[in-house]
């Protein structure tokens, strides 16, 4: 078991018992997180600044890099849809 913690615009904390996004975390805690193409690393609105647990996190893949690179994103950046929570994890939703 671990948790997603969401500060910022939007706060919540989710209990996690397997992997998930960071976007279907906070659907499931319902915490507000745009995501105007559906999750598909095409939109840049689940933009999430990682303030702590980024080693929890998976890998950037090419899509999700590309989006980021385009929106000049901070390195400590990820996108909600395409990062997915492995342990403990705590981001801020600008
Ligand atoms: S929901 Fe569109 S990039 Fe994540």
């Amino acid at each position: 078991m671990f948790k997603v913690v969401f500060k910022g615009k939007h706060i919540g904390e989710i209990a996690l018992e397997r992997e998930a996004s960071i976007l279907s975390a906070a659907a499931k805690g319902e915490v507000d997180l745009t995501h105007r193409c559906g999750g598909h690393a095409r939109c840049g609105t689940c933009v999430i600044t990682v303030e702590d647990g980024a080693a929890h996190l998976t890998p950037m893949g090419t899509a999700e890099a590309r989006i980021l690179k385009v929106l000049k994103a901070n390195p400590d950046q990820r996108l909600g849809c395409q990062a997915w929570a492995q342990g403990d994890v705590t981001c801020r939703i600008d």
